[in-house]
């Protein structure tokens, strides 16, 4: 045989092989008892939601292109969905869990959620998307670690942690979601968790993590709360940012970093001091009242206890912007992504069309609603994604109510769904203008985008001058200061029904929010996968029989 048959016989077992593994992408399979239980995490009892009687919930370990399976037994008194924040879904809405993408699961009922984590890495989180649930719990982290074969820009550490930190109100989410029914808002959190738990510092506190003196461990860090930016901290302990959301970023050391709602990244963190206990802390951002939680880290040779001095955080939003403009994407970085023509050259796209939305919010006849360009979200009863699949959309909701270019801030609001129609695959960009005194952090389902800009006052074309085209960080959540914009591009390449919406529990809830279709041309299983066999229905579509399959 000459050399080239030899090459070609080998290229051809080679990719036979990549095929096989492909084929053969390991599953995952977890089954959830979802109920009510009593927790005290601040010292009061109340009631929150157990995932197999855990608070938080289980944390999902899988590797890039994994399949997951999870079968939810809901057992709570009320409808239940969960979402996979951050898994990107790829051409598969149907498993976003969403409202506007899934039929809840009744009381006593259960469902299987099946997706693939696939072409991406990161650290992310899940929770119940229902009403305020995520206010009782239900959530857990969910980490896509990279495949062997693809080398990751940092050695191994030693462990690799969970750091769920969020506000904490000790009232129920049934209490709470009244409030927002009734023209409330929610008001102060009282108090903040790092994994369901604040330490009392009485000495009966026990330790969240271990450390071994010398080695150097992963913490991944999401903010899974409902209002309130966090600062994370580690007593005497720098942190070295190697991932934000999906991307290996520039690694720079920092002494706190800021979280917004919804945001994840990953630090590494040496054991290099003094072997004892320390505290990791987060506390409240941009709000009134410095609201303060700590969990306690213990080196396993350690004695003594952590010092009760706690590291400030820092004071006022321009801090968090010149952190954010310290974020950088690691060009040279291999890792799974799902977007090959746009990743690294985002900045050489033509820009097929802008939206702008300026979010807002009304007070008026007793009623509180969020919005944006002049719409507050409301979910039909029938979800958005199946009724475009079964061809009624007109009978649910009507497509492009808002206007990409709102010329004011829209003092009253029209409650209906808010349904974008984008271009299947074009490249986009949104501009989100925030004329408030009030921080906002959105997150987009089924995309990494690049989050090109933040600055303070208003948004005009020529600001584009400004924009980091060349390596800012490919992720899926953008924060956006008081009265400032900040800027995203991204191809919407992901045929499926997307949410869009504010992170920030009361405003989301109250109508801060939109869906994002993005129908691919022809109905093709190229483009998107075939409704799943088990996909609940309700509403409209209840008793409709389905659209002929996908080819
Ligand atoms: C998570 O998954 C990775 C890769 O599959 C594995 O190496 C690691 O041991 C797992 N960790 C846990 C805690 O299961
Ligand atoms: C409910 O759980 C059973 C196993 O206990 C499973 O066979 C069935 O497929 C599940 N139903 C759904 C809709 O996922
Ligand atoms: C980026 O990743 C490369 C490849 O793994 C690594 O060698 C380099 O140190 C990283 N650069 C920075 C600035 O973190
Ligand atoms: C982008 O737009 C410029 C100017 O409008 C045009 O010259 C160029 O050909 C476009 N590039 C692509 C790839 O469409
Ligand atoms: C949505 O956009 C596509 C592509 O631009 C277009 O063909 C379709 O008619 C639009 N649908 C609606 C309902 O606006």
């Amino acid at each position: 045989m000459d050399r080239v048959k030899i090459y070609l016989l080998l290229a051809c077992l080679f990719s036979w092989t990549i095929s096989v593994v492909r084929s053969e992408d390991p599953y995952w399979y977890f089954t959830w008892k979802v109920t009510y239980g009593i927790a005290s995490p601040l010292g009061v009892p109340q009631q929150v939601i157990l995932i197999n009687d855990q608070f938080p919930g289980p944390n999902i370990n899988s590797t890039s292109n994994n399949n997951i399976v999870v079968n939810v037994f809901n057992n709570l008194d009320e409808p239940l969905l969960f979402h996979w924040s951050g898994v990107q879904q790829r051409k598969n809405s149907w498993q976003d869990g969403l409202p506007g993408t899934n039929c809840p699961i009744q009381p006593g009922a259960n469902f299987t959620y099946k997706f693939q984590v696939k072409d991406q890495i990161g650290s992310y989180f899940y929770y119940p998307s229902l009403g305020l649930h995520r206010a009782a719990g239900g959530f857990g982290g969910l980490r896509i670690n990279s495949r062997l074969l693809i080398p990751v820009p940092y050695p191994d550490p030693e462990d690799d942690y969970t750091v769920l930190i969020g506000d904490w109100f000790t009232k129920s989410h049934a209490t709470l979601k009244k409030f927002l029914d009734g023209g409330r808002s929610l008001g102060r959190p009282e108090g903040v968790l790092i994994n369901g738990q604040n330490a009392k510092g009485d000495g009966s506190d026990k330790p969240l993590f271990e450390m071994k003196e010398g080695k150097t461990y992963k913490y991944r860090v999401c903010n899974v709360g409902l209002k309130d930016t966090l600062n994370f901290r580690i007593q005497d302990h720098p942190m070295l940012l190697v991932e934000m959301e999906g991307s290996h970023t520039v690694q720079n050391i920092y002494d706190s970093l800021d979280v917004h709602v919804g945001m994840c990244f990953s630090v590494l963190v040496t054991a290099d001091k003094k072997p004892r206990d320390y505290y990791m802390v987060a506390s409240t951002r941009f709000s009134k009242t410095l609201i303060t939680g700590k969990g306690i880290i213990r080196y396993s040779n350690g004695k003594g206890p952590a010092s009760p001095e706690i590291p400030a955080a820092p004071i006022g939003w321009a801090w968090s912007l010149n952190q954010f403009k310290s974020f950088r994407w690691n060009l040279t970085a291999s890792a799974a992504r799902p977007n090959p023509q746009g990743s690294y050259h985002y900045g050489q796209i033509n820009i097929t069309r802008t939206i702008k939305l300026v979010n807002s919010v009304s007070r008026g006849s007793g009623k509180l609603l969020y919005g944006l360009n002049g719409v507050s979200h409301v979910d039909p009863e029938t979800p958005i994604k199946l009724a475009e699949y079964f061809e009624i959309p007109d009978k649910v909701f009507k497509y492009n109510v808002i206007s990409d270019n709102p010329s004011s801030v829209a003092t009253t609001l029209t409650v209906q769904p808010n349904v974008l129609n984008i271009t299947y695959r074009t490249f986009v960009e949104i501009v989100f203008e925030n004329h408030e005194k009030s921080i906002q952090s959105y997150h987009l389902c089924g995309y990494s985008f690049f989050f090109v800009a933040i600055e303070p006052g208003l948004w005009t074309p020529e600001k584009r001058k400004s924009y980091n085209m060349l390596d800012t960080v490919s992720r899926n959540t953008v924060q956006v200061f008081p009265k400032s914009w900040a800027a995203i591009l991204l191809t919407f390449d992901n045929a499926g029904v997307w949410n869009l919406r504010s992170e920030i529990a009361e405003n989301r809830y109250l109508g801060q929010q939109l869906y994002i279709s993005v129908l691919s041309p022809e109905r093709s299983i190229r483009d998107e996968f075939n409704i799943p066999n088990n996909c609940l229905l309700c509403g409209a579509v209840k008793d409709l029989p389905k659209p002929p399959p996908y080819a």
